[in-house]
């Protein structure tokens, strides 16, 4: 068999980007099926996908995904990003493609085995680290516009600069970008909170304008504003230096989403008070309650993550808002039973949220994060709020006053879970059954059996 086949895209980058991949794409100058076959009846044991409608085909073998496809010449209408596939050579397939560094190829036949194919200088590129559309940026750009937002990508993971002429085509072909749908853009954009320095991505989504279009509610924390020579501070860039910061401590993409929206509505809540200046009460709750709509924008799923990033939200200033005199048992109780399992994220995102450059309020933070951290673990360690579970439960109420689900079991349940929370009474059932009748007497219920 004599068909030309190359290695060519991501593959080809990484290995002199030094990164491990695991993913192979093959070019054949001809049938990209036919050769996965040819292919696979050389292995021991191939697990071969055939996809006709694509004309591709999927070789996995070890931990390796192998795909082969014929070299294609693509053209795209302007209305649609479906292109007109028609076969081509190996130089229509690499003209085709995003980026110089991406449009590499490495000959696999025995006359060019191992010879690199760099007809757009795409190693000079990664040697400068730069992103560069292979053609025309606006041909590149308007065949498949989420690329515009793959040259960000790229520029967040690699720490690449984009260069000029393509960043230029970036901010006038953004509009192009609505075309695109929402779980590829997300995709995208959780690839980029997931960089080792998110920022970096966020201010060049920003600055190109495409930020705008496809998160306009963190395109609004940008500004400031001055009113009798007060200002606040920029909340965009101070939202994205806590994402920078949660991400030197953690991977996790929720937490990082978290950092990203604690402040996303401070927009809306901000206020200018003659004494106080600016002020943004009750902006967690407002922003809480933002996340659900933001989910179902992105196409993120509204699930137990999504929850998750809504009580960040909505608990971030508690930790940082307990200060010495207000550091009681109650205080550190409450936060504990509503933090559950997610206090420590919780205090990752306080310590995040502090992006004072002043050296003294820095100082003045740590020392009082110190305490609040000492606190609750002495809390924990006393009370077992985590997770909390009522030492006494409805059933209990229900069989003790011999009463049916009513609205005076509720009422002694918070009751209980109330009297525990402010430290009246322990957290056990000993306490809170004697707490229980106590209540019901109150109520006018009459204990028909004793446990
Ligand atoms: N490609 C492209 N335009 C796109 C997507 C992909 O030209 N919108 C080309 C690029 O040559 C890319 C190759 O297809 O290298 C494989 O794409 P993909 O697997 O998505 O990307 P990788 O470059 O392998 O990188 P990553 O896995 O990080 O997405």
């Amino acid at each position: 068999m004599n068909v030309p086949a190359y290695v060519v895209g991501g593959y080809v980058r990484d290995i002199f980007l030094k990164r491990p991949s695991e993913d192979i794409d093959i070019v054949v100058v001809g049938s990209g099926i036919e050769m996965a076959n040819n292919v696979a009846k050389k292995l021991d044991d191939p697990k071969l996908s055939v996809f006709k409608n694509f004309g591709t085909a999927m070789l996995r073998c070890d931990n390796m995904e192998i795909e082969f496809v014929g070299a294609r010449k693509e053209s795209y209408r302007s209305d649609s990003r479906k292109p007109v596939v028609e076969n081509g050579t190996l130089e229509d397939d690499l003209n085709r493609r995003d980026f110089t560094i991406n449009a590499l190829a490495i000959g696999l036949n025995k006359n060019n085995f191992g010879k690199l194919i760099d007809s757009f200088n795409g190693i000079l590129d990664i040697e400068y680290k730069v992103i560069r559309t292979p053609l025309n940026p606006d041909t590149t750009f308007s065949d498949d516009p989420l690329r515009m937002l793959r040259a960000i990508r790229f520029a967040a993971q690699l720490n690449f600069e984009i260069d000029e002429k393509s960043f230029n085509a970036i901010c006038k072909n953004k509009e192009r970008i609505s075309i695109i749908s929402k779980e590829r853009i997300t995709d995208e954009l959780n690839k980029i909170i997931m960089t080792k320095k998110p920022s970096a991505g966020f201010k060049l989504l920003l600055d190109s304008g495409l930020l705008e279009i496809i998160f306009p509610q963190l395109a609004k924390l940008k500004g400031i504003e001055t009113v009798e020579g007060k200002k606040h501070k920029d909340n965009f860039y101070h939202s994205i230096q806590v994402l920078d910061n949660i991400s030197e401590k953690s991977d996790d993409l929720w937490l990082r989403w978290t950092a990203l929206v604690h402040d996303i509505a401070k927009p809306q809540t901000k206020k200018f008070d003659e004494k106080t200046g600016w002020t943004f009460h009750g902006h967690e709750v407002v922003g809480s309650r933002m996340v659900p709509q933001i989910f179902r924008e992105m196409k993120l799923p509204a699930n137990e993550k999504m929850k998750y990033v809504q009580k960040l939200v909505a608990l971030h200033l508690r930790p940082i808002a307990l200060t010495e005199e207000t550091i009681t048992d109650s205080a550190v109780r409450r936060l504990l039973f509503e933090a559950g399992n997610d206090i420590e994220d919780l205090l990752m995102l306080s310590v995040a949220d502090i992006t004072s450059k002043n050296p003294e309020k820095i100082k003045a933070y740590n020392k009082n994060f110190k305490l609040v951290k000492k606190k609750i673990k002495e809390v924990e360690e006393k009370d077992k709020l985590r997770n909390w579970q009522p030492p006494v439960t409805g059933n209990d109420i229900m069989k003790t006053f011999d009463i049916k689900p009513c609205y005076e079991v509720g009422v002694i349940k918070s009751a209980i879970r109330e009297a525990i929370l402010d430290g009246k009474i322990g957290n056990n059932h000993e306490e809170a059954y004697k707490f229980m009748l106590e209540k019901g007497k109150e109520l006018g219920l009459t204990v028909k059996n004793i446990s």
